[in-house]
C-alpha cells in the first residue's frame, strides 16, 4: 500500500465499486463514503485487510463531508442522482449543491487533488434538469477548486448497469419493445475503463483543471443499441418508436415511484445526443484503450437468454 488516503464519495454505487477496486489495486487507502456504510461493507474485500473503510457522509451535509476528508491526500466525488423527485429539488441538492460542498471542503482542508465526475451532455441550457444540475455542479467545483480534474462520461455499461440490464430484462417479457429517442446518438463507456481513467487522473498528480470526455470506441443510435441488446439476449422482438411527448406523459406517474425505471427528465435526456465533443481530451489522453459494447455486453447479459449461459450451446 502507498499509504496515500483517498476519500471516495459515492463509493458504493455502480461506478464507485469499480473505482474502489481500481484504486485499491493501485495501493491507495480508501475511505469509501456514502450515506449507508452498513450497505457498503462488501467494498472491504476490494482491498487488503483495513485498506477500504466504509464511512458515513452525506454530501449535502458540510460537517459530515469535512469529517470524511480529514487527513485525505485526494478526493474523488462520484455522487450523482438521476432521480430528481417531484420538483427536481434533489437534482439541485445532490448533483449541484453536494458537488460544491465537497469541492469547498476539499479546498479548505488543503486536499491535494480532486477528481469530480460530471456527465457528458451537462449544459446550463439543457432541457433536462439532471443535465442542468450536473453543469451547475461542475461550475461549483471549478469555482471552489479550480485545479480539480473533471471527467464527463457518456452512458456507462458494465455488470451492474441500470440501462442495459433493465432493457434486457424488459426484452424477456414483451414481444414489442417501446423505443424512446430512436435516432439519438450515444457513445457508451465501459465502467471499468472509467474507473481506470479516475485512477489515471489521480496518478497524473496535476492540478491544471483538466477535463476529459469519456466515450467508448463506437457511436450508436438508440435503435442500434436496442437491436444489439436484443441480439445479445438471442430474442426476436419488434421495436416500437414512441414519440417523446407520449413517453413523457406516460412517465409522469413514475415520479411517485421511488427508483422509477424512467422519469420525464430521462425521456428528455434520451432525446439529446450524448457523444464526446470532437477535439476534447478523452481515454486516449489518459493512455486507455476503451472496450466496446460488443465485447462486454455478452459477458453479463447472457443471464437474460432463454437458457442463460447454455443458450449458445443449445443453438449449435
Ligand atoms: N451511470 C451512468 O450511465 C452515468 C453516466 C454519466 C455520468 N454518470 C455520473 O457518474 C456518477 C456515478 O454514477 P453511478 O451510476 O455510479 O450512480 P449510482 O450507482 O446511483 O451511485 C451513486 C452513489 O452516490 C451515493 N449517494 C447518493 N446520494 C448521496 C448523498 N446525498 N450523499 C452521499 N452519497 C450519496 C450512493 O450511495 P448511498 O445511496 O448509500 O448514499 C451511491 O454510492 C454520478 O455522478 C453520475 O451522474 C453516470
Amino acid at each position: 500500500m502507498s499509504g496515500r488516503i483517498v476519500t471516495v464519495f459515492g463509493a458504493s454505487g455502480f461506478l464507485g465499486r469499480h473505482t474502489v477496486r481500481a484504486l485499491a489495486k493501485a495501493g491507495w487507502r480508501i475511505r469509501a463514503a456514502c450515506r449507508y456504510p452498513q450497505l457498503a461493507e462488501f467494498l472491504r474485500t476490494a482491498g487488503m485487510v483495513g485498506q477500504v473503510q466504509p464511512f458515513h457522509a452525506d454530501v449535502t451535509n458540510a460537517a459530515e463531508v469535512r469529517t470524511a476528508l480529514r487527513g485525505a491526500d485526494a478526493v474523488v466525488n462520484l455522487v450523482g442522482t438521476m432521480q430528481g423527485g417531484l420538483t427536481g429539488k434533489r437534482f439541485d441538492a445532490i448533483n449541484a449543491g453536494g458537488a460544491g460542498i465537497v469541492a469547498r471542503a476539499a479546498a479548505e482542508a488543503g486536499v491535494g487533488q480532486l477528481v469530480h465526475v460530471g456527465a457528458l451532455g451537462a449544459r446550463a441550457e439543457s432541457a433536462s434538469h439532471y443535465a442542468r444540475s450536473k453543469a451547475a455542479g461542475e461550475q461549483a467545483v471549478r469555482d471552489a477548486f479550480p485545479g480539480a480534474t473533471v471527467i464527463r462520461p457518456s452512458i456507462l455499461f458494465g455488470p451492474e448497469d441500470a440501462f442495459f440490464n433493465r432493457l434486457a430484462n424488459l426484452v424477456r417479457y414483451v414481444p414489442v419493445v417501446p423505443m424512446i429517442g430512436a435516432d439519438s446518438r450515444f457513445q457508451p463507456a465501459f465502467v471499468g475503463d472509467v474507473a481506470a481513467a479516475i485512477l489515471a487522473c489521480l496518478e497524473r498528480r496535476d492540478d491544471d483543471g483538466a477535463a476529459f470526455e469519456l466515450g467508448g470506441p463506437g457511436v450508436y443510435t438508440m435503435r442500434q443499441l436496442m437491436e444489439l441488446v436484443i441480439a445479445t439476449v438471442m430474442r426476436r422482438r419488434l421495436l416500437l418508436p414512441v414519440p417523446s411527448f407520449a413517453a413523457r406523459l406516460a412517465a409522469y406517474p413514475m415520479l411517485l415511484v421511488p427508483g422509477a425505471p424512467i422519469t420525464p427528465d430521462q425521456v428528455t435526456l434520451l432525446g439529446e445526443d450524448n457523444v464526446v465533443t470532437p477535439g476534447t481530451d478523452g481515454f486516449g489522453a489518459l493512455g486507455i484503450h476503451p472496450e466496446s459494447v460488443e465485447a462486454i455486453l455478452p459477458t453479463y447479459l447472457w443471464r437474460f437468454r432463454r437458457t442463460g449461459q447454455f443458450e449458445t450451446a443449445a443453438h449449435t
